[in-house]
């Protein structure tokens, strides 16, 4: 299959340089401090030239298990565990193999790693991968190195031991995959050196590939190193892989890279398992606690736009007994490493950020992730969403909009040049129009991304709030809309929603009364009507044009429509199904939040459970496997999924396993996980059947 590329690359590795290395214990301390001498007054990624100590030190080989010859489905199953493909994996390895550069696109957890990583496993010689993301690199080789695939990284955070030991691998051919920074890479690098020593370098990836186009939403000048690298090694096979699917970014990636005519790729964007859901905000820290209440136990993001809000926030879910952390640029390295740490292994559950947090993070549980504030574009938008439910289970995205948000939004886009600003705004109404719009979620993203989405199947609740609700219901809402929009008027058009509602519901606040409003006539005219509902009300005015809010206080404004709605007494009918209950939580508002959540639960969101809840052998086998994963994870120092998903765990809670040839059945379970961990879990799983 390899065919024509590999042609002429066989036997670069001549057998007598085999194992010197390993047999001369005391020559390895020397070198080790000759490494460690040559190394130690530079950055590990900024290395211009190749150390000494290394140069003298014959290339040696070691025998490893390849998986050359094989299948990628048997790699699949074999070393991931994964029975199938998803859409597009297999076309992409396929045309990885047979040596044609590739553009991949796929969505944000759509499985573009395992493009590279069987290639890799296939191919004689040696897979670059050239990713931005410095921090998650460490975790990405412990997750092969646990399914049994050797692989190193080369950047900043190694000490100059620990990378001289991961170059020492790379020249030993005992790597297959090598995980580097773009940072510093230039001709003279550490590259040259690779190329210097003839090692095989069979593909070279580039993830995150969009990093390499000005049109992308994440340039890195260092990016255009890429293409000299690429010329030190000519007969590499080049892949590069991007969740952005715009045209000029592909059209970037290929000539910025240096690409050969590549063949693109792109995957559909439909992520089926996330649960697409948009609500209008209100008291966004109720509305919160009140998803997190009904989503206990499961791991989650929150993004918010302003570090100030993210720092506020995260203060105020922890005093609420909720277990988050915070993340965004103006804390530290080390805390923010920290922080995406806990995060990641499952030590806090809930992360609030700002966008600075969530590339490449590879949380195959991450359940949900709500929109505190709007994104400025869709494409933003389904990125922080697509971090969502990795592991293909049921997971959440929630949105709170309100449309005095995209004021704030336009703010920052005062200070960019006329062009800048145009595209800016393009992207972001886009964003609105998608809040606000009555048509399918899902439906709309992917028209977005040029797909057309046909839902043939009859939604079962798992697409978007919108197809649960059904057809938009209009409701004639004239007499309510005519008391709000008359008491604005007669507030003079200087007040907010919250203000005029509670001059509709006769409150007796002392502003109310210095301002003499309790001698309006609509003073108290809309005690029958919930707080909640006046406030959804007056929002949905102002999405559909009755009424402007504006300033900072959100004042508002009659306009025109409202204005001859009065006149002609129209009937006015605005679509308020949205609102699933219209309790009054005036009270409640000013108390604990979180005590109004035992009274008013709503219905339990879909858990993933892939073993039937009544089964309590499989639910007591889970949670043993569970607490070992945890115990395990903090003994060998990695992340918990690194040992299984939950979706793995489920499965083997529901097969139950019982021999070693059973396990290998279990989804994601290869044979390198089964060899490692199989005793453990075949215990759990007889220790718990009755
Ligand atoms: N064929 C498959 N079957 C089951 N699970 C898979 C398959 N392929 C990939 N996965 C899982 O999907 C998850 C996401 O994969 P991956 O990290 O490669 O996503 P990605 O496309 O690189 O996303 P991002 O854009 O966020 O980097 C991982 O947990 C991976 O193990
Ligand atoms: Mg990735
Ligand atoms: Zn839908």
């Amino acid at each position: 299959m390899q065919g024509e590329f590999l042609k002429g690359l066989e036997g670069v590795f001549p057998k007598s340089f085999i194992a010197i290395y390993d047999t001369k214990k005391n020559t390895q301390k020397n070198t080790q401090k000759k490494i460690e001498q040559s190394l130690f007054d530079k950055q590990p990624d900024a290395v211009e030239k190749k150390p000494e100590s290394l140069e003298n030190q014959p290339m040696v080989v070691e025998n490893q298990p390849l998986a050359v010859g094989k299948q990628p489905e048997a790699v699949l199953k074999e070393v991931f565990g994964y029975d199938e493909f998803r859409l597009l994996q297999k076309d992409i390895i396929d045309n990885v193999l047979s040596g044609h550069d590739t553009i991949a696109v796929m969505p944000t957890g759509g499985g573009k790693s395992i493009c590279y990583q069987i290639p890799a496993l296939l191919f004689e010689g040696l897979t670059i991968v050239i990713s931005p993301l410095i921090a998650l690199m460490q975790d990405q080789v412990s997750a092969l190195k646990s399914a049994g695939v050797e692989a190193v990284f080369l950047n900043s955070t190694l000490t100059t031991e620990q990378y001289s030991a991961s170059l020492s691998k790379i020249f030993r051919g005992k790597a297959k995959i090598v995980y580097m920074s773009p940072e510093g890479l230039n001709t003279k690098s550490k590259l040259s050196l690779f190329s210097e020593r003839n090692l095989t370098v069979s593909c070279i990836t580039i993830d995150e590939a969009h990093c390499v186009s000005e049109w992308g939403h994440d340039f890195r000048p260092d990016y255009l190193e890429i293409a000299n690298i690429r010329r030190l090694f000519p007969k590499a096979v080049c892949l590069a892989l991007t969740a952005t699917a715009t045209k000029q970014v592909r059209v970037d990636i290929a000539k910025n890279l240096g690409m050969n005519n590549p063949v693109e790729l792109i995957s559909s964007f439909n992520r089926e398992n996330i649960y697409l859901e948009v609500k209008r905000k209100r008291d966004y820290f109720f509305q919160i606690c009140e998803f997190l209440s009904e989503h206990k136990d499961e791991s989650g993001i929150i993004y918010c736009m302003s570090r100030k809000n993210v720092d506020d926030l995260t203060e105020r879910l922890k005093e609420a007994g909720f277990d988050a952390v915070n993340y965004h640029a103006g804390l530290t390295d080390s805390i923010r490493a920290k922080h995406q740490e806990l995060f990641i292994r499952d030590k806090k559950q809930i992360m609030v950020a700002t966008v600075a947090f969530g590339m490449g993070i590879n949380k195959p549980n991450v359940r949900f992730v709500i929109h505190c504030d709007l994104p400025k574009s869709i494409e933003q938008y389904y990125q922080e969403i697509g971090r969502a439910g990795r592991d293909s289970l049921p997971s959440h995205a929630l949105l709170l909009y309100s449309a005095s948000d995209t004021q704030k939004i336009k703010y920052f886009f005062t200070e960019m040049d006329e062009s800048e600003r145009q595209k800016a705004e393009n992207l972001l109404s886009q964003m609105v129009h998608y809040a606000e719009s009555r048509t399918c979620r899902r439906k709309q993203i992917l028209q977005y991304f040029g797909e057309r989405y046909e839902a043939e199947k009859k939604c079962d609740g798992s697409c978007c709030d919108i197809c649960d609700a059904g057809e938009a219901i209009l409701e004639d809402v004239t007499i309510p809309a005519l008391k709000f929009l008359s008491c604005v008027i007669r507030t003079k058009q200087r007040y907010g929603a919250a203000y005029v509602t509670d001059v509709l519901l006769g409150s007796k606040m002392k502003r109310i009364l210095d301002n003499e409003h309790d001698k309006l006539s609509t003073y108290g005219i809309g005690k029958g009507i919930a707080r909640d509902a006046w406030l959804e009300l007056a929002s949905v005015l102002v999405d559909e044009g009755y009424l402007i809010k504006s300033g900072e206080y959100g004042v508002l404004v009659i306009t025109k429509k409202a204005h001859d709605a009065i006149v002609n007494k129209d009937k006015i009918m605005l679509p308020l199904f949205m609102e699933e209950k219209k309790v009054d939580t005036s009270a409640i508002l000013d108390t604990n939040p979180l005590s109004h959540l035992k009274r008013s639960r709503v219905k339990k969101a879909p858990v993933a459970q892939s073993f039937d809840a009544s089964d309590e052998e499989a639910a007591k086998i889970a949670v043993e496997l569970r607490s070992w994963r945890t115990k395990t994870a903090e003994e060998n120092n990695i992340p918990p999924y690194i040992i299984f998903g939950d979706k793995t765990i489920n499965d083997i809670a529901a097969k139950k396993p019982r021999t070693h040839s059973a396990l290998l059945d279990v989804f994601g379970m290869g044979e390198a996980k089964a060899d490692k961990y199989g005793t453990a879990v075949l215990r759990i799983v007889v220790e718990n059947l009755s």
